[in-house]
């Protein structure tokens, strides 16, 4: 039978347990983690939140009663202990656990609630995925999960109290709302009230908090859900929160930058005791693509990309040649391990590259001998091959890889994908280390293949660079946007973009975009008409608090960061969202379900 706490009251929570206690009575209380029964001696574990203490129950020091009561205690009741800490001797202290040089010794034990066997052992990460997400509430009794939602807090707390000592209001927007710009598909709530009208959550609150910088409310700042029904990979989710920020009478990078990077050192300051440089990288979007075949390099490691066009003219290999026109030949070099990959392993880096549109992947190298290993002798001329031997800087157990592609960005975005592949591969990655940049000077548009037209490559109110503006009428694809991400150790932490906030650039923004009047007024209306009465220029950014979590805690999945996560298919197993309604609230929402197909 379960009993009361009545007239206890906890003194210390389990992990704070320590040596300078030893002597003292104290209370905990927390799971039963793990149980030893050795005849006259029952040991338990007792964890919470802050960690895990032992506590030992001697029959020959209690009474028969309150030993009898230990015995029955089993895995996950949740208990309350009062007793005295003692010192543990010889090879009973245990080096490895916080608390592992003492004990308590009980004298008096409750069993607040009894638990049942669990679907699996609170702890054990071999447990399949889909099974502990069902019992989620059991899988976030696991110390590292727990961590992960400790650091969340912390990122929370430091951004809200950086943002407030800097001037920024914690402002909430709604979420039933209209479509947002962002770009992905919206999660829709049907009104009842509206019959056939139905709200659409936000992806974003970027237009509240760009009408809020209208509204004259100068910065502001919310730690906000948002939703996007898109598919899922290892770091998105289709609801997921974003430290969102906003501030007036600001128009360049650097007067953003400069706030934000205030708030990532604290961050990094609070949560994990680093101090980070400033000013941070910078790095512009050709650059990044030249150099790492990605607007999100990951510098933690070196093998930059060498564009060798230039090397490759009139080397008679067709296959570079054909390429130089519109696109361009570009190669890394993987150091010291040519002895390291086979013929297979090529085979599948040649697939791995496929998967970016890379049309191939051809190799040279030198083995340890000196002996030469290469895709294309046959087409190429000896001396040539020494030529491309310097300009590459390939030394005995290196080997290149080159893509050549009439397209440029397609040569260095599968390079690109395989530089990371090989640093992965061979151990370059230092997991202790933090490399952080500012992405800068993206293109504003990017042409859409599938509509045949330019869209907006952050959103329909980026700025474009005062420099470019006449280019936005001749040549679009070369205008530069004043849009930036902050990317930390090549993922994208966040990004942002200062605004439109000229009504002739704005317009001139949507014809570019191909929106008629019609489909202006209809899409954004109220957010354009607001931009009539008095706009100052501002500028904001979004992170993923999500994101950031999963850098700080270095953890691969999303999920692990998140409290209640999705599953792939955007289903959560443990309340079975989503799920069928019944039939009075569709009818009530005007809405018949139609029928599916098998
Ligand atoms: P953006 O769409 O780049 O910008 O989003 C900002 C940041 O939000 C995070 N993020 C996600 N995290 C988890 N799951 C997802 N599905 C997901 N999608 C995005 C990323 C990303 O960098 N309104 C603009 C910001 C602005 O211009 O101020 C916006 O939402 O970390």
């Amino acid at each position: 039978m379960a009993e009361f706490l009545t007239g206890m009251k906890r003194t210390v929570k389990c992990g704070d347990v320590t040596v300078d206690m030893v002597g003292q009575e104290v209370t905990v209380m927390g799971w039963t983690n793990r149980r030893r029964n050795l005849g006259s001696l029952v040991f338990f574990q007792i964890r919470d939140i802050s960690g895990i203490v032992q506590a030992v129950i001697d029959s020959n020091k209690v009474s028969a009663e309150l030993f009898e009561k230990a015995e029955q205690v089993k895995l996950e009741y949740v208990i309350a202990v009062k007793g005295v800490v003692a010192k543990r001797t010889g090879p009973n202290v245990n080096p490895n656990m916080k608390t592992g040089e003492i004990e308590i010794e009980v004298t008096e034990l409750r069993i607040l609630s009894e638990a049942e066997v669990t679907p699996f052992n609170v702890g054990d990460t071999n447990a399949g995925e889909a099974l502990r997400l069902k019992y989620r509430y059991l899988d976030l009794r696991r110390e590292d999960l727990q961590r992960n939602l400790i650091v969340r807090s912390k990122i929370a707390q430091t951004t809200r109290r950086y943002l407030s000592d800097n001037g920024f209001l914690e402002i909430e927007t709604p979420f039933l709302g209209k479509s947002t710009p962002e770009g992905a598909r919206d999660y829709l709530v049907p009104s009842r009230v509206h019959p056939g009208k139905f709200y659409a959550l936000p992806q974003s609150p970027q237009i509240f908090k760009q009408l809020l910088m209208v509204a004259g409310m100068d910065r502001y700042f919310q730690i906000a859900k948002c939703f996007r029904d898109e598919d899922l990979r290892a770091n998105r989710q289709p609801e997921f929160t974003q430290i969102d920020i906003e501030m007036s009478f600001v128009d360049k990078e650097e007067d953003i930058f400069e706030v934000i990077e205030g708030l990532i050192y604290n961050i990094f300051k609070d949560v994990k005791g680093m101090e980070l440089a400033r000013p941070f990288n910078r790095m512009s979007y050709n650059d990044a693509m030249a150099l790492y075949g990605s607007d999100k390099p990951d510098l933690r490691f070196d093998m930059q990309l060498k564009d060798i066009s230039e090397v490759v003219k009139g080397c008679g290999f067709g296959v570079f040649e054909s390429a130089l026109e519109t696109g361009a030949v570009k190669c890394i070099v993987l150091k010291n391990h040519e002895g390291d990959v086979s013929r297979k392993e090529i085979d599948k880096l040649t697939d791995l590259v496929k998967t970016y549109k890379a049309k191939g992947l051809a190799y040279y190298g030198k083995n340890k001998d000196g002996g030469v290993r290469c895709s294309f002798t046959k087409f190429v001329s000896p001396e040539f091959l020494d030529k491309l031997a310097d300009a590459c800087g390939i030394e005995n157990n290196d080997l290149a890889f080159i893509v050549s592609d009439a397209n440029y960005e397609t040569a260095c975005i599968s390079l690109g994908a395989l530089r990371c592949h090989l640093a992965e591969k061979f151990g370059m990655i230092d997991p202790e280390k933090f490399e952080i940049l500012w992405l800068t000077d993206f293109p504003l548009f990017e042409y859409d293949e599938e509509d045949q037209r330019y869209v907006a490559k952050h959103h329909p109110f980026t700025s474009p660079k005062n420099e470019d503006v006449p280019l936005m009428k001749t040549a679009p694809d070369k205008v530069r946007a004043k849009a930036y991400d902050l990317v930390i150790n090549g993922e994208e932490a966040g990004g942002g973009s200062l605004r439109i906030y000229n009504r002739d650039i704005q317009k001139l923004m949507f014809e570019t975009l191909g929106f008629t009047d019609e489909q202006i007024a209809q899409k954004f209306g109220f957010f354009v008409n607001a931009f009539n009465y008095g706009t100052p220029p501002h500028g904001g950014i979004a992170f993923g608090l999500d994101r950031l979590t999963m850098l700080l805690t270095n953890t691969a999945s999303i999920k692990d960061v998140i409290a209640f996560p999705k599953m792939q298919n955007a289903c959560d197993l443990m309340s079975e969202a989503p799920n069928v309604v019944e039939e009075k609230q569709l009818k009530e929402l005007g809405i018949e379900i139609s029928k599916q197909e098998k």
